[in-house]
């Protein structure tokens, strides 16, 4: 794993918020955050998750950490979250919940399901990158941290609304790399791939550790009878325009930034 740099907790410090903390990435993060010696808001819904996690960061890093039991998703989620925070200092955002548990066709379920994942995604998370954000330009340090997907790069079946809510963080991030930096106020979208966290087996109504890649290779199987004939991930997705460099294969929830698989933000020149 490589190390962070030497100024992390100076520049991102002294709380970080990482939202969709209590398992798989969101939990790594956590604890990679938490060994610089930054103090954590963590967020989630499983209020007993994040205090057991809470008990581990403070343990183990000898930092604060608080946990807020918070549904993103609901219209209040951003107000309970501003609360939580109360007058600490955030440093750094890291918007990692965000995954689909529906695994479904957009038309087989009901609107509310897409509504939802649309707040959490989108709205909730839109509200606190510009809350967040603000502030950290107006100290003029910072970092904003946005998990997406390469599911984000184009539009594919199974994943309608959630390929676009990334495509929406995609969007926004790039923009805010470029409007930000100025203001010493860093912003960073990590596409993952198929990650081993506990979601897929939620997302196919399953209990039981199960690995992404088997999961992802029943569920392209499904499309047609037979053998699945499509590599995991991506070859169901409509044939757009290609990131430049693009993660493969199936990687543990702990191999986070600093890995040379994770895709780092492509520079956006601004054209005024
Ligand atoms: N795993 C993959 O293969 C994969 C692939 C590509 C991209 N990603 C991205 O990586 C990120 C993490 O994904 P993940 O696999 O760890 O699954 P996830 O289902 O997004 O879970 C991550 C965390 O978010 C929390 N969470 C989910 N819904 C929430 C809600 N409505 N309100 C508050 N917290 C919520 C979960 O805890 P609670 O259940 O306790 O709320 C969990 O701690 C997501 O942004 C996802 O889109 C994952």
């Amino acid at each position: 794993m490589r190390k962070l740099a030497p100024n992390f907790k100076e520049k991102y410090g002294p709380w970080a918020v990482i939202a969709g903390a209590s398992d798989g990435t969101g939990r790594a993060f956590t604890h990679r955050v938490a060994a610089t010696g930054i103090n954590c808001i963590i967020i989630a819904r499983r209020g007993e998750l994040l205090e057991e996690l809470a008990e581990q960061i403070r343990s183990q890093h000898n930092v604060e950490c608080v946990p807020a039991a918070i549904d993103l998703s609901t219209p209040d989620a951003f107000d309970k979250t501003v609360t939580a925070v109360g007058p600490r200092e955030v440093g750094l955002f890291i918007s990692n919940a965000g995954s689909d548990p529906n695994g479904s066709h957009f038309m087989d379920k009901d609107i509310q399901p897409w509504l939802d994942l649309v707040s959490r995604n989108v709205v909730t998370n839109m509200r606190c990158v510009h809350h967040f954000g603000s502030l950290m330009r107006q100290r003029r340090k910072g970092g904003l941290l946005l998990v997406g997907s390469a599911a984000g790069y184009g539009g594919s079946r199974f994943m309608a609304v959630y390929s676009a809510t990334k495509a929406f963080v995609w969007c926004l991030a790039e923009s805010l790399w470029s409007e930000l930096r100025p203001h010493n106020v860093d912003v960073l979208y990590i596409a993952l791939v198929a990650t081993d966290t506990p979601f897929p087996a939620k997302a196919v109504g399953r209990e039981g550790p199960e690995t992404q890649k088997g999961i992802v290779t029943r569920r392209c199987g499904q499309q047609r009878t037979g053998k699945p004939r499509q590599r995991p991930g991506f070859r169901h997705a409509a044939p757009r325009r290609r990131p430049r460099k693009m993660a493969t294969g199936t990687r543990r929830a702990d191999q986070l930034p600093g890995s040379r698989r994770v895709r780092r933000m492509r520079s956006v020149r601004p054209q005024w």
